[in-house]
Order: C-alpha cells, then structure tokens, then sequence
C-alpha cells in the first residue's frame, strides 16, 4: 500500500465484520487485497455514466486472474428498484455465482445501496467491496453498512445492514463529478463538523474554493475526516440503537423537504436546510448561543448550498415529518446541538416550537 493512502477502520460487531475504508490516490492496486481469499467470480455493478471506470476495474480483476462480470444498471435512484435487483440475481445466477465469490460496487450512493442489497441477499450474503465515486457515497452511503432500495411507496423501505469487506475511495474519481453533485456531499461533512469534529468547519471556512477542489489537500483532509466521524460512531453502533442517530443531525427536515419535493432536490441540499432549522431550534429553546447558530447559515452559504425553504409549505413539511418518524416507530424527536460537537436528542414538547423555528427560515417567495 502507498505511504500516502490514509487507512480508517471500522470495527464492525464481530471481528469478521471490520473492515477499512482507504482514502487517496491511484487505489485500484487494493482492490484484489480487500476482496481476500476465496473469491474467483466478481460482479462489477456501475451505472451507465461510469461504464469506463468499470471497465478498468473489471480489467484489473480479470489482470489478476478472477472472472469479472459487468452488471450495468440504470443511473442514481432508478438504478435501486428490485427490478434492477432482480437483474443482478440473474446475472449471478447465469454465471453460477457461489457463497464464496463477490461484488464490487462502482459509483454513487444509489449504486452503493443497490449492490449491498444484492450482496446481503444473494445466497444469504456474499462479501462486497465498495468503490463510492461521489463525496457523498465516500462520506456517508459506502461507510456504515446500511443497504437499500427504494419501492413504490417510498426511499429506503427495503434493505440490510451488510457492512462491506472494504471500501476505496480514490479522490481521483471526484474529478468527473459535477460541482453540484460535491457540494451536496459537502453538506454531511459540514453535518459531522458540527456534531464531531470542528477542525472540518475550520477547514471549508478557511478555503471554500480548495474545500471542494478534488485535487487539493484540503478536500482530501476533510473526506478522511468526516469519514472518521461516521467510522467511529458506527463501529460503536451498527444498528442505530445510540450515537448513530446523531448522524441525522439535520434529517428530519431534509427528509420532509425531500418528500415535499419529490425528491427532485438533492439531498445534500435538503440536508443543508435542515442543518439551519436544527441550528434555530437549538438557538430558540436556549440550548446554543447566537455565534454557533449563526455559524450554520454562513458556512453554508459559503459552499453555496440552500439555506431557506418555502414559508408556505410549514403544513406540508410537518405531515413529513411525523410521517417519517412513524416510519421509524419514534416519537417526534429531533437531533440538536447543546454546543459544539455536543449533539443531543430532543423530544419535542410542542409542535409550536417547530413552527417557530421553521419562521427563521422561511423564505418569503413560492
Ligand atoms: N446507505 C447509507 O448509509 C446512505 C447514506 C446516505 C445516502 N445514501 C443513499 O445514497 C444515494 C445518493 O447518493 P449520491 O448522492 O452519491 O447520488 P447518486 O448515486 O445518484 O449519484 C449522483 C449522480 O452522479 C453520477 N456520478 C457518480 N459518480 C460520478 C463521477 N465520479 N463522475 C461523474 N458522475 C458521477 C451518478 O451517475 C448520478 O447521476 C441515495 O439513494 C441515498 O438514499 C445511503
């Protein structure tokens, strides 16, 4: 391994579920390392847009003598449907795919999620290795093990949790992601300076520009970091029973304005609203002091994302956001800060207070 790649691990809850997540450059070489011993057959699953960065993956395996099979599905959410599940299963079946043999994931979070899935379920779980090529899949959706796909009624209501073998993320492939697409990954990893680790605030305010540059140190600095944040709560919680909720710090009402939106927002952009609402939540119940709320908006701003949603939607947004907590069998509760990097969990007391927080911010416009 080069002297330059950065290893954070992720200790799952037994000691066969551990795993790494590689940050760098040029990291291909470890992908036949991660896939371990065993494994002869390998399917690559990538979307359309990332066909040639399949095909050199699918290269460098068949290089190292496995046999690599392309599985390519449709781009972001259209790729997690069980129908394109169902493709992968026949896929594997055709070129019968045993316990022993694996899946790498090339792509966003989407593909990660579908390929998790397909890894959890086909023949009860074959290992997977993930190859995230946005900063939110490297940040977030590759780390963790939550694997999912979406049905007709709603994100996310089908999956597993089946943390991966590994995970790479080489920065080199940030270099073809559209601006929008980073910037809305930013979004968690302002998330996880807030609730974890300041020194990634720090960071973006000092150089916004650099903060999202795929070749500059500070971009990497910030991935190995936020990757850190959620390595460490995860491996204390894989199941989301304690800390890992703090990592919907800003969800709840990310999660209603996606659905208000039908999901045409990204939702790192979601997520940045919602990390604003949460601030005024805190700064109205007194929990934090002006300078901390005030610091939400202003770094926000400065990566460019949203900071305001429609003041006419309240009745819309709070319908979501009881829905999504009923969905989860949880009381209406939400993630706020009692300080910085000091996260905690708030039961509502009165739907009064959200609607009070929600006029800050408002925005006048439809
Ligand atoms: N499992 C988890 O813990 C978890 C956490 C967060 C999000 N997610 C899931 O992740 C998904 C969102 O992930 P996302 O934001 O990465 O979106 P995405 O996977 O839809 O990718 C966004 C777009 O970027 C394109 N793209 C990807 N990599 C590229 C590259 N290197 N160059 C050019 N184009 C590229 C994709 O083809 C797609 O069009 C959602 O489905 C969400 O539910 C899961």
């Amino acid at each position: 391994m080069s002297a330059n790649t950065t290893v954070i691990e992720v200790t799952g809850e037994r000691p066969e579920e551990n795993y790494d997540v590689l940050v760098g450059t040029n990291l291909l070489g470890e992908l036949t390392g991660m896939l371990g011993t065993g494994v002869s057959r390998v399917l690559v699953i990538h979307p359309r847009a990332l066909r040639s960065t399949g095909d050199v993956v699918r290269a460098d395996l068949e290089a190292n003598g496995f046999t690599a099979v392309a599985a390519e599905i449709p781009d972001a959410e259209e790729g997690k449907r069980v129908e394109v599940a169902a493709f992968c299963w026949q896929v594997m079946g055709q070129n019968d795919f045993t316990r022993s043999d694996a899946i790498v994931a090339v792509g966003g979070g989407a593909v990660t999620d579908l390929a998790g899935f397909v890894a959890a379920t086909w023949l009860r779980g074959v290992k997977v290795v993930h190859i995230p090529t946005t900063l939110l899949g490297m940040v977030d959706a590759a780390v963790g093990g939550k694997t999912g796909i979406n049905t007709a009624e709603g994100k996310n209501l089908v999956g597993a949790f089946h943390p991966p073998a590994g995970v790479i993320a080489d920065l080199y492939t940030l270099k073809t992601l559209p601006k929008n697409e980073l910037v809305a990954g930013m979004a968690e990893a302002v998330k996880c300076g807030f609730i974890a680790d300041p020194v990634i605030l720090d960071l973006i305010e000092q150089d916004p520009e650099a903060a999202t540059d795929p070749d500059s140190p500070v971009l990497r600095e910030i991935v190995e970091r936020t990757i850190q944040v959620k390595a460490d709560i995860v491996s204390n919680d894989l199941k989301e029973s304690g800390a890992r909720h703090f990592l919907n710090y800003g969800h709840t009402l990310a999660h209603a304005i996606e659905l208000a939106e039908r999901y045409q927002w990204r939702h790192g952009a979601a997520v940045s609203v919602g990390l604003v609402y949460a601030a005024e939540l805190a700064r109205s119940m007194g929990k934090i002091d002006d300078a901390l709320a005030d610091r939400h908006r202003s770094i926000l701003e400065l990566l460019g994302l949203p900071t305001q949603y429609r003041g006419d939607r309240w009745q819309t947004l709070l319908e979501g956001i009881r829905r999504d907590k009923k969905n989860r069998g949880d009381q209406l509760r939400f993630i706020i800060l009692e300080g910085l990097a000091k996260p905690a969990v708030l039961t509502v007391p009165d739907t009064g207070i959200l609607f009070a927080a929600y006029q800050e911010i408002a925005a006048e416009e439809a």
